[in-house]
Order: structure tokens, then sequence, then C-alpha cells
């Protein structure tokens, strides 16, 4: 069966690398991240937790004296995932009794000290205890399990220096947490509270990234836009405006975004700020009032529309993502329907659409899971075949528009052709030869040529 499925948008949840060269302990550590990007985010912290502590990365398991995963507990398939990878190690331990093997992240913190029932897991640490990983490791290396995974009300990891892997965009997380307690979701108890980073650190941050050849940086928080700085009352879009101002170059994006707190001051300084992307990821998730109830998403449509309309009042031009999950408890065919009705009315340039799926101690887990499989599937499949046709609908009208292009390098495909992303997070290939004037980080005009569901093709203008 089909679960989830991306249209549009960069694939999450492939695992990523981080690699940077530092003091050395004579350890090597590789990382594996699977997830959301606060997961990516999190990965480079602990890298810089680690580096600071002498490891030194590697890029393969092979070469790894500690290896550990980064782990996401969203659905049941996501979890089904890392335990493949466990079992895919155990060869490995076996050969290098010496290896120390972590699993980190939104599973580690979910199942605790049943993970370390596996011979194989030697620490387990959840995503509010990353500053005890070395320590961790140096009980494993001498022969103890170990494991941490106390929430708190206040780690932000405001003070690390994350390892950032080489690139032009970084991530940030900003605020930590959940306080939303979405009946199907495991993130509130597997993040804790929402806690949020000081303004000015914030800032400071984005100066420092620009300062190191970053050209864009996204904002990270699971309700990204519930931010507030404790101390000087600042919310959400005065740190998006003050992070604007001080890195005035700078892209900036931020996800992801709550319904409920796009407020029209958020909207506002968002239109206010070139440098400010015009792409929001606005999660909907049902087009059902009922199902939304039920799913405890503390708005309705309506709302949800009025928002819309809202934003594109200011913007115009906005690109917008959502996340929807089919076939929730209770759904029935009017609910799907309704669904589908919004997504036309919308009209989404790119979503993350999942098929529900019960996840143990939340409060849909006690509503039963009645939605057949074969009916989920079907649903979700109609949703993806309906996002497919309107992102390639609205993609079709870019053709003739010029986009301002971030150069990220060659695309994967064609030696002879580059990516970039547009400021409405779009993928734009372009031709690439031993002429061209521009290196990767610049930002460059292209005319779009033409289009698919997922990708514009453009040629540069230089008028
Ligand atoms: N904080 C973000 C979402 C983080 S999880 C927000 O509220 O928008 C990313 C997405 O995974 C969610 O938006 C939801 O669509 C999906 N998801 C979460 N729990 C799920 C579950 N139990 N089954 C299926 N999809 C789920
Ligand atoms: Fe989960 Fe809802 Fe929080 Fe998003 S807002 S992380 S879906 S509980
Ligand atoms: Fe997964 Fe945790 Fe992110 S459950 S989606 S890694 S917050």
């Amino acid at each position: 069966m089909a679960t989830e499925t991306t249209i549009a948008l960069p694939v999450l949840g492939e695992p990523t690398q981080a690699a940077i060269i530092g003091p050395e302990n004579g350890r090597t550590v590789y990382v594996e991240t699977y997830g959301c990007q606060m997961n990516v985010s999190d990965s480079e912290i602990v890298m810089g937790v680690l580096h600071a502590n002498g490891y030194r990365p590697v890029d393969s398991a092979d070469d790894a004296d500690v290896i550990l995963l980064n782990t996401c507990a969203i659905r049941d398939n996501a979890e089904k995932k890392i335990h493949d990878r466990l079992d895919a190690l155990k060869w490995q331990k076996r050969h290098n009794r010496d290896l120390v093997v972590g699993v980190l992240g939104c599973m580690a913190e979910r199942l605790r000290t049943s993970l370390l029932e596996k011979k194989l897991v030697d620490i387990v640490v959840g995503p509010d205890e990353y500053r005890k990983v070395p320590e961790l490791v140096e009980t494993a290396l001498s022969g103890s399990k170990g494991i941490a995974v106390k929430l708190s009300r206040v780690e932000t990891y405001d003070d690390i220096q994350p390892l950032r892997t080489e690139g032009i965009s970084a991530w940030m997380s900003i605020m930590r947490g959940c306080d939303k307690f979405c009946t199907f979701c495991v993130v509130p108890f597997t993040r804790g509270r929402e806690r949020s980073r000081a303004l000015q650190s914030v800032v400071d941050e984005a100066k420092q990234l620009w300062d190191a050849g970053f050209r864009e940086v996204t904002l990270l928080g699971q309700n990204v836009n519930s931010y507030r700085d404790d101390v000087s009352g600042y919310d959400f879009a005065d740190l998006l405006a003050a992070t604007a101002r001080a890195v005035p170059q700078m892209r900036i994006r931020y996800t992801t975004s709550h319904p409920q707190d796009m407020s029209d001051k958020l909207i506002d300084t968002m239109a206010e700020h070139d440098n400010i992307c015009k792409y929001i990821h606005l999660p909907i998730q049902s087009g059902s009032n009922r199902v939304l109830q039920l799913m405890n998403r503390t708005y309705t449509v309506e709302h949800y529309m009025q928002r819309m309309e809202r934003i594109r009042a200011a913007m115009p031009l906005v690109a917008m993502s959502t996340d929807i999950i089919a076939g929730f408890c209770t759904e029935t065919e009017d609910d799907h329907q309704r669904t589908l009705d919004v997504m036309r009315a919308v009209r989404y340039d790119g979503a993350y659409m999942f098929a529900y799926s019960p996840r143990e101690n939340t409060k849909a887990w006690k509503m039963g899971d009645d939605v057949p499989d074969e009916v989920k599937s079907r649903r979700l499949q109609e949703i993806v075949d309906l996002q497919q046709t309107i992102a390639a609908e609205i993609n079709a009208t870019e053709v003739g528009r010029i986009h301002d292009v971030l150069v990220e390098g060659p695309s994967k495909r064609n030696a002879s052709e580059w990516r970039g992303r547009s400021d409405t997070n779009k993928t734009v290939i372009f031709p690439h030869d031993e002429t061209a004037d521009y290196i990767v980080g610049d930002t460059i005009r292209t005319r779009i040529t033409r289009s698919t569901s997922a990708t514009l093709f453009g040629e540069r203008v230089t008028t």
C-alpha cells in the first residue's frame, strides 16, 4: 500500500550525512538522519557536540567507530525503516565488536529502554539530551549501555555551534517542541513542550551564516509561528523581520507553520521584505470540519480559507504547500470529498500526503482505526492524482515567467544542466557550460521554458 507521497517538493526522510574536519580524539562517527528537517538540524547539533569532544565525522558507516541513527516516529513505516536498518547493522557489529551503535531522536524518545533490549544498540538518546552523547559513547566504549531520554522545558541548544554540511542553505531551529496535541501525532510526546530561542541569538547566527557563505536559511520549528521570545515578548513576525533586516541579501524561509498562528502581522511581514521567500507550507490535514475537530486541529476549513485569501491578497504570487492525511478515524466518503474540494479551491503548488497511521498513546489511538487499508489507499491515491494534476497545471502557467534562481549546482541527471531554486521553492533546471559566469550560491535570472508537475526548466536571461 502506498503510504506516503510527495509531489513537487523535496522528499523528506532521505538519509543525509554531516561531514566536517576538526581536532581529533582518534575516533570516527557517522550520523544517518531520518524524518523531518528538525532532525537534520539536530544531527548538526549532535555533530557539533561530538566535534567539540574530538570526534571526526566520516561519510560512510563502514569507516565509523560510532554509528548514530537519528530517527523519526511519526508513522509506523518510519519506525519500520529504522528496525530494518538496525538489522542490517548487525553483521557490521559482528565484524567489529568495539563498534558503538546509537539510536537518537523521536523513536529513541518513544521506545526508550525497549530499544536497549536489542543486543546491537548501545545508547539511546532523546531530542533534549544531546549534550550527553559524548559521555554516553564513552560509557559504551567501556562496555556499558546507556540511555538519556528526559525531556526539557528549557533546552534550545542556543549556545551549541552546529556542524553544518557544506552548502549554501542552512537549517536553523528557532523553537523546539509542540503544545498543539493533534490527536494523531506523536511529536508532543517525543519532543516535549514548546520553547523558543532568544531573538538575538537567532539574528547573530544568521549573520554568522551569511559570513560563512550561506545564502539561504530556513528557520525551523514544529510550530514555527508560535515562536515567542519569553524575555522580550517578541513573536515570530518580529523574529522574521529582525532576521530579514540583519541579513538583507540572505534568502529566508521557515517551516512548519500552523494555520491557527498564521497572523495578519506575519503575512504582512512576509510581504514587506523582499528577502523573505514567498512560499508557505501550511498543513490543512483534512477538508472536513468534523474530522478537523476530531484531530484537534483547532481551526475550521473556513478559518483556513480566510487565511489563504489574506495571504494571497498580500502576496499574489505566493506558492503554497500542505500536508494531508487520508483515512483518519471515522473519515467518510463525504469527508474525503471535502478534502478534494479544498484542494481544488486552494490549488496547492505541492503537498505531502499520507495514509493515517495509528500511533500508540495518542488520543486518536483510542478512537480506533476503522477505515480499511484499501479504502485509505484509494483515497490517498485520489488525493495524489488530483495534486499531481493541479501542480502540473500551475507549473504550466509558469512558462514565460522570469524567476530569480539561487544556483545550487549540477543537476543529478544531466552533466550539461544545473539546478537551483526559485524564491517560491520550485526546482529550476537550466543549461550550463564552461562559459557560465556564475557559481554555486549566486542568484541568476531565468525564463521558464517548460515544466512538469515537479520541476521547472528555464534558461538564463541577462537583460
Ligand atoms: N508540526 C507540523 C507537522 C509535523 S508532522 C504541523 O503541524 O503542520 C508532518 C506531517 O505528518 C503532519 O502534518 C501530518 O500530515 C503527518 N502525520 C503526523 N502524524 C501522522 C500519523 N499518525 N499518520 C499519518 N500522518 C501523520
Ligand atoms: Fe503534531 Fe499537530 Fe504538533 Fe504538528 S501541530 S507537530 S501535527 S501535534
Ligand atoms: Fe519525525 Fe520527530 Fe520530525 S517524529 S517528523 S523526526 S519531529
